[in-house]
């Protein structure tokens, strides 16, 4: 067909005018600059991801030689960066901050182009110079960066990307993102007005030592409390549901405990052993590290037990408070509130001004039917400098029963300077780390050894949890020592790679759990966190799902580290449901391992007293996760089964022989906490 002369005009005016737009816009080649993108969608192991300057906030320098722009990330890190097309190349020079200097980090930097790896450093270390990464992005829609860890964990992996900057065909558009997403949302129905009795149906004391047990019970006050066939020597307040008192004889005592309001009423059977044994479940309270770290204060910790009542928490289980390092006098102290005598004349610890009288302190806290743990180092110093209990085990072991304290944390911290023998050395360079005792067993079994046997010998039960980050396999050896508990791995952070990494070495201790015997994952990283320097969690709300998730299938203790005065409606919901709860205190006491993997999902199952399975759909991926699941010989789960969503407290399918296909969806990094439950 002929075109006529205006038609021609026409598109040849249309044709001028696309030019002019695209020759205006697009066909100039522009540099687009990573730090001008929103870099804190980064993910990363420490810290905030930093602009132009380095994680420390200082210039970035990279083996002395200092840039002035660039993207700095601590490993594990990854950041996603949308170029959908628009992007013809990226270019960086890469390196490890001299920052750390002294240290001995090591990284890997990564390029990924829709999935695929398009470039890689190979391992960085400290002092080699800047590599350069030139990568050409001709029709990649989505770019990746990643910091790995380099194989040697992520201690001062204070990773550069410094010059880093697109070019791009005329000022593209181009953002970051992150895949998961931000929107807290609520999942745990609020428990009703009238009376629940929750918590763990079996408790464990030994003969002779102070009772005390908060029934916890949700519902509207007032309340009226029943006990039947509590043993001689305890007695309940029927006001408070307190019961307090002692057991003289060994023996198993079933008690049904009773709560009635105006709504109702509701009974539950309660075990008490009184035995040798204590912790029969995980231990559940809060500790001050994680929010307070070294700026803790007798106040602060009323405050947290008063926060604990007023939340309503201690009505789902909660009951230890926990003070960490920083009770104590200061070595080096440049402030007036540690400074002082670390031991009286007799070679008793002395709390420092901000705590005072520690027994009024412990009153408090039992006054309100909850119970108190302190924090101590077998070292000289603990790991943030205060007075250790080196060489005065017994004296503190006395004094903490004098006190009436019911739990003590006991972190390694300075003890390798011991063994190598220079224990007035800086007590963080002579931590795990640096720790030459490390395949010497018995050196890192005596020290426990030492205060196991010496709180054993006290009036009272105390639990005692050992902390030294999982070396010598602790777990193998805890409870010969009279550990209750002991930390599997090291400190935990506020970040998706830290509770990833510590939840992916869980499975090797796992046989080792039981009553009175718990694997500790470390703290919970939810609510207001943040060691001295307060911020809401930096894990995502699926990532908080999961970690709850997770450290109740592990039988984990379960340690809120959060500001208690700072709880929101997510973080109080996110802890007060009872079922899941009820996974973390089941009186089996064991832990929950991975029985499948299907790509980014691990299925963990964890067997409860009741012969049901708690079973975590756990999606460590980037992407939701979408199948229809039967393979349930595999999680050892067989015949009928109820199955129930425990976040949602929700029946939500039945499974049999002839339909056994469970269609399932996980969101990304997110979790789906089922109960399978046989039925006839
Ligand atoms: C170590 C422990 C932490 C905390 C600090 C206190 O790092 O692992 O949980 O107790 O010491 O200094």
């Amino acid at each position: 067909m002929k075109k006529s002369v205006l038609q021609r005009f026409n598109a040849l005016a249309g044709l001028i005018t696309i030019f002019s737009i695209i020759g205006a816009h697009q066909l100039v080649a522009q540099t687009v600059w990573l730090d001008q993108l929103d870099l804190n969608a980064a993910t990363q192991g420490y810290g905030t991801p930093g602009k132009n300057r380095s994680i420390d906030r200082k210039p970035i320098t990279i083996a002395g030689k200092t840039f002035q722009r660039g993207f700095s990330t601590h490993a594990v890190s990854s950041l996603q960066v949308l170029l959908e097309g628009k992007a013809n190349s990226f270019s960086a020079q890469v390196g490890i901050d001299d920052e750390v200097t002294g240290h001995e980090p090591a990284v890997e930097f990564e390029l990924y182009g829709d999935g695929k790896k398009l470039w890689s450093s190979g391992i960085m270390r400290l002092g080699d110079a800047a590599r350069p990464c030139s990568v050409t992005l001709i029709g990649v829609q989505k770019l990746e960066l990643v910091v790995t860890d380099g194989g040697n964990g992520n201690y001062y992996d204070h990773a550069d990307w410094a010059d880093a900057k697109f070019e791009t065909t005329g000022g593209a558009a181009l953002s970051t993102y992150n895949p998961i997403s931000g929107e807290p949302y609520i999942l745990t129905p609020k428990p009703p007005a009238s009376p629940r009795i929750n918590g763990s149906s079996v408790f464990g004391v030994r003969p002779g030592s102070p009772f005390l047990f908060r029934i916890p019970a949700t519902g509207e006050r007032p309340m009226l409390f029943s006990a039947n066939e509590l043993p001689a020597g305890l007695k309940l307040d029927e006001k408070t549901g307190i019961i307090t008192g002692k057991l003289l004889k060994e023996g198993t005592y079933v008690v049904t405990l009773g709560a009635k309001n105006a709504k109702g009423k509701a009974d539950k059977k309660l075990r008490i052993v009184c035995g040798n044994r204590i912790a029969l479940t995980p231990p559940m309270g809060w500790n001050s590290w994680n929010c307070f770290a070294g700026e803790v204060s007798a106040d602060k910790v009323k405050r947290a037990a008063a926060a604990m009542i007023k939340s309503d928490l201690v009505n789902h289980g909660w009951t230890y408070i926990n003070i960490d390092d920083f009770w104590q006098n200061h070595r080096d102290p440049k402030d007036s509130t540690i400074r002082g005598q670390l031991r009286d004349d007799r070679g008793n610890i002395v709390p420092n001004a901000r705590f005072g009288n520690m027994k009024e302190l412990a009153d408090y806290v039992h006054n309100a039917g909850l119970k108190i743990g302190l924090y101590s180092s077998p070292g000289p110093w603990t790991c943030g400098g205060c007075a250790g209990s080196y060489g005065f085990e017994k004296q503190d072991a006395e004094r903490y029963a004098l006190w009436e304290f019911d739990y003590l944390k006991y972190d390694w911290c300075s003890y390798g300077g011991v063994i190598d023998g220079m224990p007035n050395n800086d007590p963080y360079k002579i931590s795990s780390l640096s720790y030459k005792g490390g395949n010497n067993l018995n050196a890192a079994v005596r020290p426990f050894k030492i205060m196991g046997a010496y709180l054993r010998q006290q009036p009272r039960d105390i639990v005692f949890s050992l902390c030294q980050y999982g070396m010598s396999d602790v777990w193998k050896w805890g409870d010969s020592v009279g550990g209750n508990c002991w930390r599997t791995t090291n400190d935990i952070t506020d970040t998706w790679t830290s509770v990833k990494n510590i939840a992916l070495e869980q499975d090797k201790a796992a046989a080792w759990a039981k009553p009175g015997n718990w694997n500790d994952p470390d703290m919970l990283v939810v609510g207001t966190v943040g060691w001295g320097n307060p911020h809401p969690s930096k894990l995502k709300p699926d990532e908080q799902y999961l970690h709850i998730s997770l450290w109740c299938l592990f039988s984990a203790p379960l340690l809120i580290g959060c500001d208690m005065e700072k709880l929101d409606d997510f973080t109080l919901n996110l802890l007060t449901n009872d079922e899941v709860i009820a996974v973390d205190q089941d009186p089996l006491g064991r832990q929950a391992t991975c029985k499948q993997t299907i790509g980014d999902l691990r299925i963990y199952v964890k067997e409860m007293e009741d012969g049901s399975h708690a079973v975590g759909f756990c999606n460590l991926g980037l992407e939701r996760a979408t199948l229809s699941y039967k393979d349930f010989d595999k999680l050892g789960i067989y015949g009928k089964q109820q199955v129930r969503d425990l976040w949602r407290q929700k029946n939500i399918a039945h499974i049999d022989g002839n339909n056994k296909e469970l269609a399932i969806t996980v969101p990304a990094h997110g979790v789906l906490l089922y109960k399978f439950s046989g039925v006839k």
